[in-house]
């Protein structure tokens, strides 16, 4: 196949996040309630002689090119499996914040992945794919699937959740991100200062909240809103302290439930409905605690292709 290949993959936002203790692997044990919502990478392979990666988009000059880059990583790990050589050119278009908390970085490996077994004819298998994912980073199996998912182990252990109806939010995008690893060391440092201890041994076994279960269920935004939780909250708002100001600036301007988006430092609000989050939304523009703002909705379908070439496998979100 010869005709370049785009797929196009969600961000998420974690409605429940529970960290357990940190494990000797250096991991946390989660329970881990993502949601995909619709902002979207899109990542096109086309056939190359090399792995070459470029990408576009307002902080596209944040975001590595060499084979750090988790969308590079993809295409290696798919080529290495099946012994070919990674003959692909990258091409990202960013709409997800980097190192935002929205799993952009995951989001471009999903469609990496997709898009290159698209391209070579690889014909991976969806359970080859999703092992693929989960060697490469905790949230990039969410990634591929999409929707709402529990997230058991490190995240990547995957339970796909029933929704009763679609959610409406507005998400603060702050100026700079945060870097992953640092928001859990933070996490550890906290609970190690608090004298609770930060081990599996010290730390409850993190459980999925069964109210929030059944709001997801029920589609119903104010049980969500009451149910909604992330202990990575405090480290991120200890590394960042003017969250708290764009938290603030979002419950005041009626948002039902306001929180950081997974590891941060981007800011999620839960609105009653599409008008409440545009009100949301304006007020938070107006309230100069952020650098952006944007609105959207979830559930939506994890990556797909979306400029398949004549015979290449539309894969199911
Ligand atoms: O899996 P991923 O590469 O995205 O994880 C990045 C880092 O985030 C890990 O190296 C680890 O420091 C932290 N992490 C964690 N527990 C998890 C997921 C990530 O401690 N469940």
């Amino acid at each position: 196949m010869t005709r370049p290949v785009t797929a196009r993959v969600p961000a998420k936002v974690n409605v429940q996040l529970a960290v357990g203790g940190l494990r000797p692997d250096g991991f946390h044990d989660l329970a881990n309630v993502f949601l995909a919502v619709g902002l979207h990478d899109e990542v096109t392979a086309a056939p190359a002689d090399t792995l070459r990666l470029t990408v576009e988009g307002a902080d596209a000059g944040q975001v590595p090119l060499d084979r750090t880059n988790l969308a590079a990583r993809a295409a290696l790990a798919l080529a290495e499996r099946h012994g070919i050589a990674p003959g692909v050119h990258l091409h990202i278009v960013k709409d997800i914040p980097v190192a935002g908390g929205m799993a952009g970085g995951s989001a471009d490996a999903a469609g990496a992945l997709l898009a290159c077994d698209a391209l070579w004819g690889t014909k991976a298998t969806r359970a080859e794919l999703l092992e693929i994912c989960a060697e490469l980073g905790s949230d990039i199996p969410f990634s591929l699937v999409g929707g709402a998912a529990l997230g058991r182990g490190r995240g990547e252990l995957l339970t796909p959740l029933e929704t009763g109806g679609t959610f409406h939010w507005v998400f603060a995008v702050a100026e700079g991100g945060l870097s992953t690893p640092a928001v859990y060391r933070e996490c550890d440092r906290l609970r190690e200062a608090s004298g609770a201890g930060a081990s599996s041994a010290d730390v409850p076994d993190p459980e999925p909240s069964p109210a929030l279960l059944e709001a997801l269920r029920a589609g119903d935004a104010t049980a969500l809103a009451a149910a909604v939780s992330n202990d990575l909250q405090p480290a991120a708002l200890s590394l960042r302290p003017a969250l708290a100001d764009t938290l603030r600036a979002g419950a005041d301007a009626g948002a039902l439930a306001s929180l950081v988006s997974g590891s941060g430092p981007t800011c999620a609000f839960l609105a009653k409905d599409a008008e409440g989050a545009r009100a949301v939304a304006d007020e938070l523009a107006a309230s100069g605690t952020c650098r952006a703002v944007r609105i959207t909705s979830g559930p939506v379908p994890g990556a797909r292709l979306v400029d398949a070439a004549p015979g290449a496998r539309l894969v199911d979100g």
